[in-house]
């Protein structure tokens, strides 16, 4: 598979072809999206929920997002790797968000970062930009905003708030992001934005006018507990295809039908050493 870059998803978007992009937080998971030939993976915060526990992305840190972001790269050498910057981590300084970001691509080997907002957030991406880091956009529903947002709801439905969202895109592709992701955005405005601006949308949420699509990887495979987001389109049963293989492997160990001679290891029999009656209790 040919590397992925800035400029493959830049020109996907001119050719009109669809970017397509997954969350991962492991290696084998990553190891599987390159080889399925996907674009891009993003190593979401959602992290925090998929994988860690947590009931918003909030509590995620920075060393736990490396952590998972190493195992990711390690995994897709060729394939486009995004890592999204946690809660706090961009929000204290410039200062501290150039660190931040810096580690992912210095310590993470990602190949650029994520961070949610509009037009507020543009003088950091122009700075990163300018470093060298480049920067995905994130608006619609930031799930790090969640309380502000008072929950996980579509947005931009309201005449402001869609006119609020186009031009937070703008300002996004002037600051110099590669694309943005809209989250949680009606179809028609998602598609409106698509047309206004010159970088790809990646759309969750957002209907079918994006550019491209990004889905988590526990929700896409059939592997969340609970109900699922109504934009989700779950591909794969895992869940439940591994609570039966766990109960049939428990059921095998518990009824002698695992291991079998063939799971086994043999030695020559003159070798076992003879047990004294006294070693038993
Ligand atoms: O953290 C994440 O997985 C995300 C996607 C849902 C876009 O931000």
């Amino acid at each position: 598979m040919a590397k992925v870059t800035v400029a493959t998803l830049r020109e996907k978007k001119k050719r009109n072809e669809k970017i397509t992009m997954v969350t991962a937080y492991d290696f084998p998971s990553a190891q599987m999206v390159e080889e399925a030939g996907l674009d891009t993976i993003l190593v979401g915060d959602s992290l925090g929920m998929a994988v860690l526990g947590y009931e918003t992305t909030l509590p995620v840190t920075m060393d736990e997002m490396i952590y998972h972001t190493k195992a990711v790269t390690r995994g897709a050498p060729n394939t486009f790797v995004v890592a999204d910057m946690p809660f706090l981590s961009y929000h204290r300084s410039l200062e501290e968000t150039i660190t931040n970001a810096g580690r992912f691509l210095q310590e993470g080997g990602a190949k650029a970062v994520k961070l949610e907002g509009g037009k507020e957030q543009c003088q950091k991406i122009r700075t990163l930009v300018e470093i060298g880091i480049p920067v995905l956009g994130h608006i619609g529903l930031t799930p790090q905003s969640v309380h502000q947002l008072g929950g996980f709801k579509v947005q931009g439905k309201g005449a402001k708030q869609a006119q609020k969202l186009l031009e937070d895109a703008k300002s996004l592709e002037d600051a110099g992001a590669f694309a943005v992701v809209l989250e949680c955005v009606p179809a028609p405005l998602a598609a409106l934005i698509t047309q206004a601006i010159s970088i790809p949308t990646i759309g969750i949420g957002a209907g079918a006018g994006c550019d491209g699509q990004v889905l988590v990887w526990h929700d896409l495979l059939g592997m969340s507990s609970g109900t699922l987001p109504r934009f989700v389109k779950q591909y794969a049963d895992l869940r439940r295809q591994i609570v039966k293989a766990l109960g049939d492997y428990k059921n095998d160990v518990e009824t002698s039908r695992f291991p079998e001679e063939k799971h086994s290891f043999i030695m020559d029999k003159e070798n076992l050493p003879r047990l004294d009656p006294d070693d038993k209790e």
